[in-house]
């Protein structure tokens, strides 16, 4: 099978009330990892590179390194996806390396820090948009800033997504998924406690879903951080302070209410981590790196197979034939005719 387009993979999603992960990669044990959780629970999935990701794998492996995923599971529906791309430039580069969706992160500047305003937002995804549906690639677009409510507490920074911009955005760039802001983070440290609708808005999910209903929704930081996990890497030298994250429960509930697309990097991170400390610890003497890296890799495998059951889309890789880009580009330029 080919690589598919992420529109596609959402698509089929919606029409099976289902969520698929959208799972973080750096490099071949990852990837492996994430084609063996997809083909244990028969899953589509989205695999995708950040910017340092593609700096750290360079384009060239990663693309390889994933058509060599496409060549040894054919039966898997797998799209590949720039994440938290910074400029549309980022985003073309990531359709000249075969990249089948982008993320316009138009919600912050260039700088990949600082918010911008929604006319630059507006802007850059609209300009993303058009070159990328020319050629048949998915297009993903955020709105309102990630952080989590915690962190705006008396800062005034927090940027959740509004519901009636969040239209008026759609219709302005025609994207094809939206990231929304609801008070999660990147990164382990979420909350301080187990969140509640006062830190984690999902009535926003579904109030979004009501007036964009043909829009796929995306939630960004929504590893779980388990708390098993975290024991494992702190047991064996690790120093993480608690924390919590996403319980899968309300990503199950965003799931009801049109949430299509699930970003999760960090549970992947932290099985890693764990996995490698423990294997380290027990046998001082070992050096072969294969003797804590296929046991990293086993651990992602597990948690993210778990996710795929959580999520939904176990099952449903061979629920469809995929779509060519060429066909995707058809289709786009159907819509907007
Ligand atoms: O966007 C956040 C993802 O976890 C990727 O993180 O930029 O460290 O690769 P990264
Ligand atoms: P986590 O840090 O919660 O895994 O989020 C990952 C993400 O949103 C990638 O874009
Ligand atoms: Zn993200």
């Amino acid at each position: 099978m080919a690589m598919v387009s992420m529109r596609q993979l959402l698509d089929e999603a919606a029409a099976g009330g289902y969520g698929v992960g959208a799972f973080n990669v750096n490099n071949m044990e990852q990837i492996q990892a994430i084609m063996e959780a997809a083909r244990e629970t028969s899953s589509p999935v989205i695999v995708q590179a950040s910017r340092g990701a593609r700096s750290y794998t360079n384009d060239r492996f990663l693309y390889h390194l994933m058509q060599a995923a496409v060549e040894l599971y054919p039966e898997i529906p797998v799209a590949l996806h720039q994440d938290h791309g910074n400029s549309p430039e980022t985003c073309f580069s990531a359709i000249d390396q075969g990249f089948t969706s982008v993320m316009m992160d138009g919600s912050l500047l260039a700088d990949g820090k600082t918010p911008s305003d929604f006319a630059y937002n507006v802007q850059v995804t609209r300009e993303v948009v058009e070159r990328a549906h020319a050629v048949g690639v998915t297009v993903e677009g955020e709105l309102g800033t990630l952080g989590g409510i915690e962190d705006g507490v008396g800062s005034g920074e927090v940027h959740l997504t509004d519901p009636d911009q969040a239209v008026e955005f759609v219709e302005a760039t025609g994207i094809d998924a939206l990231a929304v802001a609801i008070g999660t983070s990147h990164g382990a440290y979420k909350f301080s406690r187990q969140p509640d609708g006062e830190v984690l808005a999902m009535n926003l999910i579904q109030e979004i879903h009501e007036k964009l209903p043909a829009t796929h929704l995306v939630m960004h930081g929504s590893s779980s951080v388990p708390k098993e996990l975290v024991d494992i890497i702190n047991e064996y030298g690790g120093q993480i302070r608690p924390t919590w994250g996403v319980p899968v429960e309300e990503i199950q509930l965003g799931i009801r209410h049109g949430v299509r697309k699930i970003n999760v990097d960090t549970d992947s991170r932290l099985a890693i981590t764990g996995a490698i400390r423990k294997a380290m610890a027990e046998d001082a003497a070992e050096f072969d790196p294969r003797s804590y890296l296929k046991p990293a890799r086993a651990a992602m495998q597990a948690v993210i197979s778990e996710r795929m059951r959580q999520f939904g889309q176990a099952g449903h890789a061979g629920d469809y034939d995929p779509r060519s880009l060429a066909d995707m580009r058809d289709f786009y330029a159907g819509a907007a005719a």
